[in-house]
């Protein structure tokens, strides 16, 4: 268990995102719990990627997404299957990357710095479990690398589970 989350270098984000996973699998190693490891991943992404200000979990409960552990401002409770980023992420069950959120129809806007996001679905054995989303103010913020890299991070938290 590594309980710290050491700076990382994401000029060159593949290496950046590899050093991501590696620290992630050290602090969720030998920990099954489900709310414990989502907001210790959602703590490590905030306090680790650059230029974002909202990083956390929805967790699918019957039709709708609830917000679970996550990191940044109070955020929206409930987001129907049909709504927003983490909606579409849901339902399509593939990654939303979002360059501006207000292009975006039906983006729900938790917190109004928010101008880029990404939600990734989680997927255990074939079940939609949640969303893992995360926000930046930069339009743009988010490239194919943070894709693979956040997918990286999404699938590294399901297998601790
Ligand atoms: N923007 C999201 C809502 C969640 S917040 O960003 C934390 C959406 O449109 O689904």
């Amino acid at each position: 268990m590594n309980y710290a989350a050491k700076p990382i270098d994401f000029r060159d984000k593949a290496r950046g995102y590899a050093d991501l996973a590696r620290q992630l699998e050290a602090l969720l190693e030998g920990e099954r719990h489900l709310t414990a490891n989502a907001a210790n991943t959602s703590s490590l992404l905030f306090h680790t990627l650059p230029d974002v200000n909202w990083t956390g979990f929805y967790l699918l409960e019957g039709e709708h997404l609830v917000v679970g552990p996550f990191q940044g401002k109070p955020a929206c409770v409930r987001i129907g299957l049909d709504q927003g980023v983490c909606g579409a992420a849901a339902r399509l069950r593939e990654t939303v990357l979002v360059h501006d959120v207000h292009e975006f129809p039906g983006h729900i806007a938790c917190d109004v710095a928010s101008n880029s996001e990404v939600a990734v679905p989680l997927l255990r054995y074939g079940e939609l479990l949640g969303v893992l989303d995360v926000d930046s103010p930069t339009v743009g913020r988010f490239d194919e690398e943070d894709r693979k890299g956040l997918e990286q991070v999404a699938h590294i938290f399901l297998a601790s589970l």
